[in-house]
């Protein structure tokens, strides 16, 4: 699969480019930024238009609003850290389909920048309202998705818009995701595991399938396995089990290439970290909960890992916000850090492991941190996204 790169585009100064980013980044309580990997990510696809003297229209999203503008919900939240990153003024147009913000477009000079508002304050971008995308398409010339986050919704902005131009286009950050993510699918170097962690197995469960006959091992570790567990035959005690999933996953569960936790960190609670103790699997107290990989699993997963020559990695390997419950997580980061220095493709996907790495000091160390969650995941489930199927230009 051949995406047309923004690069092939032939702008000219003054053009205006729609480029749709996912500028839905974490925030905390207060409000402000935790990770700005997806400000990051963007950067270089913004600077090469910028250097053309095209007119960057950024689109994005944050969050689920329903029902309309909601303040607590502004994209201008973004603009301090992506006009610093970008050491570049940006103009925010804080409504996004009126009179005025088409009047700003077309006066705008060659080099200028704008920042729509968020773009699902208008039913139209989730619904992929076809009069939601032509209105957004009379204000540019050229199309570049840098969205990979949301390539896998069909929303106006995502699946419909790149299709009114005739020659839509991927940014850097696109095609580094798409690229990094067809290599590990179908050209992976042998031999090739997966580790799925994370405290929800049921999202995962479609590209578990999907990759099983690909991969020569699957380590599933944190919150995810307790319910492979359970789905073997064994008793976890308090721990997270997905309990409707139980009886689905046989497959999963009887496979051999399929390697759970022999031994876990449990505590009585998440708060009570000073009353840790190691538990076998195969005799788990009735009155504890699993927050971490035990010590021989650490060790038999740090090998698997040693061994290989891709490894994708999904979700953190136990509570790693807590460092009584780190461990796990942390000797596997670092054999899989270990692991690409000496040449085997390390990818990652997934926010909770994406705050994992950067706790950790390990996001610049592996071969590709993807800023994606779900679209990575439907991606690994064989799925062609309706936002990367427009920019398609040989199979
Ligand atoms: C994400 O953060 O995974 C993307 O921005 C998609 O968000 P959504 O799940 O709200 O569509």
């Amino acid at each position: 699969m051949i995406l047309r790169s923004v690069a092939e585009l032939p702008i000219k100064k003054g053009d205006r480019v729609l480029v749709r980013v996912d500028y839905n980044i974490p925030v905390n309580p207060e409000g402000l930024i935790t990770d700005d990997a997806r400000i990051k990510g963007t950067l270089d696809t913004l600077e090469y238009l910028l250097e053309r003297g095209a007119v960057p229209i950024i689109l994005s999203h944050w969050g689920r609003p329903q029902g309309g503008p909601q303040p607590e919900m502004s994209l201008a939240r973004v603009l301090p850290e992506l006009q610093t990153l970008l050491n570049h003024p940006v103009n925010f147009l804080s409504e996004s389909l009126n009179d005025v913000t088409k009047a700003s477009i077309d006066a705008a000079h060659a080099g200028e920048i704008f920042l729509l508002e968020n773009l699902r304050f208008h039913p139209g971008e989730r619904k992929n309202d076809p009069q939601f995308a032509k209105k957004l398409a009379s204000y540019g010339s050229y199309y570049v998705n840098d969205a990979f986050p949301v390539s896998h919704r069909e929303h106006a902005s995502i699946s419909l818009l790149p299709t009114l131009f005739n020659d839509p286009a991927a940014g850097f950050s696109l095609l580094r995701e798409v690229d990094y993510f067809s290599k590990v699918l179908h050209a992976p170097e042998k031999p090739f595991i997966v580790i799925i962690g994370g405290k929800k197995i049921q999202d995962k469960v479609r590209s578990l399938r999907f990759l099983l006959d690909k991969v020569d091992e699957v380590l599933v570790g944190g919150g995810s396995s307790y319910t492979v567990q359970v789905a073997r035959g064994l008793s976890v005690g308090q721990s997270i089990v997905d309990e409707d999933l139980v009886d689905e996953i046989d497959d999963i569960a009887d496979s051999p290439k399929v390697k759970l936790p022999i031994d876990y960190v449990a505590a009585p609670t998440y708060a009570e970290p000073e009353k840790k103790k190691v538990v076998r699997a195969d005799a788990f107290p009735d009155d504890l909960e699993g927050f971490d990989i035990g010590p021989q699993t650490r060790k038999a997963f740090a090998e698997f890992v040693s061994n290989a020559k891709t490894i994708l990695w999904f979700g953190p390997l136990g509570a790693f916000e807590e460092p009584a419950f780190a461990e796990g997580s942390l000797e596997v980061a670092k054999a899989v850090v270990a692991a690409n220095e000496r040449g085997a493709i390390t990818v990652t996907g997934g926010g909770d492991l994406l705050a994992m790495l950067r706790a950790f000091d390990f996001k610049d160390k592996l071969s590709h941190v993807s800023i994606g969650g779900g679209a990575c995941l439907a991606f690994l489930e064989g799925n062609k996204l309706p936002g990367i199927v427009p920019l398609i230009k040989e199979r």
